[in-house]
């Protein structure tokens, strides 16, 4: 069967990661501890900076929100996004925004946009950011990050008891030069993008490509 399917896409297989040669995994024997309190401890998830014009007379903001991928094709992406931030009644408001993609290079400025608020300081001079503009959407861009997913909202769902979760269809992609190789295929360790981790509050940059999606069945054609 998977030789069947390596054939039928033409893929050369490639050489399979053997867990178990990691010496680093933790130990599986051990005993599992019940943390005193549940959490969403997935680490690392990838760090991202929404733009987003801001309301009337105030400030265009830049916020760190929690993101996940809903689909490739089409391309969607979802945000949450609190009732105590600006960008929640911004996100309903405008429903046109950037993700923009930081490297290492950018995470003090990164952490600077995320401890300060847009009611008090224009996040692009704290940080030293630079704004553009978007090409497809009514939204600021951050020039330094190399992607920017240029996204409008579908569809939204509240989720008790402050959150607020936005679909957001990508209409545009723009990329710097590096950021992909020559079939547009994101170029991940050329690049250092770090993310954040839920249960130790930390940043921590992507480390080494130990696999691709298909590998176990000879595929190195899913792009996503
Ligand atoms: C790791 C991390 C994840 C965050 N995720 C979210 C999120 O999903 N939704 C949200 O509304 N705020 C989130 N925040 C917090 C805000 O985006 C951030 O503090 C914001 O910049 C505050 O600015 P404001 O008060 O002007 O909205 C997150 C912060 C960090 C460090």
């Amino acid at each position: 069967m998977l030789a069947a399917l390596g054939t039928m896409w033409s893929c050369a297989p490639e050489t399979p990661v053997n867990p178990a040669e990691n010496t680093d995994e933790p130990d599986p024997d051990g005993p599992r501890i019940v943390l005193a309190s549940p959490g969403p401890m997935i680490p690392p998830v990838p760090a991202i900076l929404l733009t987003i014009e801001g309301a009337e007379d105030e400030p265009d903001e830049i916020s760190v929100l929690w993101t996940f991928v809903v689909s490739g094709d089409p391309p969607q992406i979802g945000v949450s996004a609190a009732s105590e931030h600006r960008a929640r009644g911004l996100l309903e408001l405008h429903t046109e925004f950037v993700l923009n993609l930081p490297t290492a290079t950018m995470v003090e400025a990164f952490d600077i946009a995320d401890m300060n608020s847009s009611r008090t300081a224009d996040k692009f001079e704290l940080t030293g950011f630079t704004r553009g503009r978007a090409l497809a959407v009514d939204a600021p861009t951050i020039e330094e990050s190399p992607i920017h997913c240029e996204c409008r909202i579908i569809a939204s769902l509240d989720v008790p008891p402050d959150r607020k979760l936005f679909i957001a269809e990508i209409v545009a992609t723009t990329v710097s030069e590096g950021a992909v190789d020559s079939e547009g295929r994101l170029n991940v360790s050329r690049v250092p993008f770090f993310g954040m981790t839920a249960g130790s509050g930390e940043h921590y940059t992507m480390g080494e490509r130990i696999g691709n999606i298909g590998m176990t069945v000879g595929r190195t054609d899913i792009k996503y």
